[in-house]
């Protein structure tokens, strides 16, 4: 049987990873790939790691004309616009088999409620791609905590958190095109998270019913003039002028909609993580009964002394985002794999392959843009928001945090020179 062939639109970061992670995926290829910059570079790599002979192509349309399925890893600003050419061009005759989405959905709930419908008009299957309910880990502390469960109950605080020093492009660091902060950027892995540890055995993953979010936002470093002044050199992006916040924390509480019982989910992320990379750190506190993950405990660690610290060029071959390139580092040897990316294009392709959405669709991902943008506005109005009330949700529908409109000097803190 031929391969699957799977498009990207989009060859940055994500691309790259996920090239990588298709070395572990059976009966996929990387066909093809759009972008606007980048893309020779992908199909070079692809090659390399023998995931697929990913040809250039030069409009979203020409690629899914060409390819089983595709997958949008570009910018959260470039959505919309990438969505519709998807949407043109099945109307022309193009024969997907199915639609991906990187995380965020949207950067607004209304957004997110636009990439649903326009999804769902093209009558094919889709699958939002949030990678960290996928990861072996977590997959592997359901399954060994299922029996205890049964007999103890089900986990009733879930803790998640996703930290480092800091994104690699400048839109991300832009509130107007990114969406916000670290809270858009990375609360939406932490929340959903949450959400998955906490729910029982067996049920979907919307299950549990969100009732409350509290949450607070803070700019506890990249305000601070010295680094300001950093972030402006390399980025362009001015945050005595338009800041975001680069630390989120917050507490969901959901209630199981058969025993009424109420539980709780902590996320915490930030992007003042100066430690040696990534830390992804989830745990899940039951009664009589735990688990605890951190993806910085490796079993692996290199030692690199100054005189060979030239030996590593490139930091990111350590882990991701990696802020040192000498002394005791710690090497995660298959990230792809460890965050979950392998499982998440794995499920994808046998989804699609069935004619069906993966195991989180479009509507999965409208609900975590909720959840997150129900934080901005409990962090701007000093308020625990109530899920339960109408209004409350009505506003949700329509709202675009002082953050994300240019407004964060309103509610954080900038120290002038
Ligand atoms: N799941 C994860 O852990 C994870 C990690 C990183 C990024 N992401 C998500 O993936 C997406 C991409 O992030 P990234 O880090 O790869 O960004 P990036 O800036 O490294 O790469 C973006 C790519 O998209 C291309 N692009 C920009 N605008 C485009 C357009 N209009 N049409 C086609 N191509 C366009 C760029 O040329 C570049 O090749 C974001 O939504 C981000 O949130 C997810």
């Amino acid at each position: 049987m031929s391969n699957f062939k799977l498009g990207f639109v989009g060859a940055g970061f994500i691309a790259r990873f996920q090239a990588k992670a298709l070395q572990g995926v059976r009966g996929a290829e990387l066909a093809g790939v759009y972008a606007l910059k980048g893309s020779q570079e992908l199909s070079y790599l692809a090659k390399k790691l023998g995931v697929g002979e990913c040809k250039v192509y030069r409009s979203v349309k020409e690629l899914c004309k060409n390819v089983d399925a595709v997958a949008i890893f570009a910018p959260n600003y470039a959505r919309l616009e990438i969505m519709n050419k998807i949407a043109e061009a099945v109307k022309e005759g193009a024969e997907l088999k199915g639609i991906i989405c990187e995380k965020p959905l949207g950067r607004t709930v209304k957004e997110a409620i636009e990439l649903v419908k326009i999804a769902r008009s093209t009558g094919l299957p889709n699958a939002y791609f949030e990678n960290q309910l996928h990861m072996k880990a977590i997959k592997a502390q359901k399954e060994q905590l299922r029996t205890v469960e049964e007999k103890m109950g089900p986990i009733a605080l879930a803790r998640s958190s996703e930290e480092h020093s800091g994104p690699h492009e400048g839109w991300f660091w832009d509130p107007t095109r990114q969406g916000g902060g670290v809270l858009c950027d990375m609360g939406c892995h932490s929340i959903a998270c949450c959400w998955y540890i906490l729910t029982p055995h067996g049920k979907p993953v919307t299950y549990l019913k969100p009732i409350t979010v509290s949450a607070e936002v803070g700019l506890l470093k990249w305000g601070l003039p010295r680094w300001r002044k950093d972030l402006f050199n390399r980025t362009g992006v001015d945050y005595s002028k338009t800041p975001a916040e680069d630390f989120a924390t917050g507490i969901i509480t959901f209630q199981n909609p058969k025993t009424g019982q109420i539980v709780k989910g902590q996320f915490t992320n930030s992007w003042m993580y100066d430690k040696q990379g990534l830390r992804l750190m989830m745990d899940g506190l039951g009664p009589g009964y735990a688990f605890e993950f951190n993806s910085l405990l490796s079993s692996l660690q290199v030692f690199i002394g100054d005189t060979a610290a030239e030996a590593i060029a490139d930091a990111e071959s350590a882990l991701e985002k990696s802020t040192a390139t000498r002394g005791l580092l710690i090497v995660e040897p298959n990230e792809a794999d460890l965050y979950g990316y392998v499982d998440e294009l794995t499920d994808a392709v046998n989804s699609f392959k069935k004619g069906k959405d993966g195991f989180l669709n479009f509507e999965y991902g409208l609900e975590i843009t909720k959840l997150c943008q129900a934080s901005y506005m409990s962090a701007e109005q000093k308020k625990v928001i109530d899920l339960r009330d109408r209004n409350t949700l009505k506003e949700l529908e329509n709202y675009v945090s002082l953050i994300a409109q240019g407004k964060g000097r309103e509610i954080l803190p900038i120290i002038e020179n």
